[in-house]
């Protein structure tokens, strides 16, 4: 398929734009500071927190999985059997306890994620969630695929 261009400008901070690339949905999140201090703290909670898993791309063997550290640009496809995770920011979550950090939760069968699409321990889900090929046009726009 073809790439698809984004323009990842308009996105507030803590918000997520949702696109469609070659059938499946990528979703683009701007990041705070306060989501991104978060993410060294859910390191020891982390299946695979420092994305060594192969099929992950060079540019994301980084704290938050992205060559720019307030945009995540990743599948948003369970890695488990390809549900739609829910994107659940609200720290604290009531249902899913006061140490909840951000991220996101599958409802199909339990898995989560942190706000970097790093999957937690003790899910079912195997993998991280898959970060698609992709390059800054320019600070606003982005190419995927
Ligand atoms: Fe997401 Fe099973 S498909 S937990």
């Amino acid at each position: 398929g073809a790439p698809v261009e984004v323009d990842i400008s308009k996105i507030e901070p803590g918000m997520l734009l949702a696109i469609a690339w070659q059938g499946k949905p990528v979703w683009v999140v701007n990041r705070t500071k306060e989501m991104l201090a978060m993410l060294p703290k859910n390191d020891p909670h982390l299946l695979d927190p420092k994305s060594d898993q192969p099929q992950q791309p060079v540019y994301c063997k980084n704290e938050g999985r992205s060559i720019k550290p307030e945009f995540l640009v990743v599948v948003g496809i369970c890695t488990h059997l390809g549900c739609s995770p829910t994107f659940r920011k609200d720290v604290g979550a009531a249902d899913l306890g006061a140490d909840w950090p951000g991220g996101w939760f599958c409802p199909c069968h339990g898995s989560k994620y942190d706000l970097a699409a790093r999957v937690f321990k003790d899910v079912p889900a195997p993998l991280n969630m898959v970060i698609p090929p992709y390059k800054y046009i320019n600070d606003g726009r982005i190419l995927v695929g």
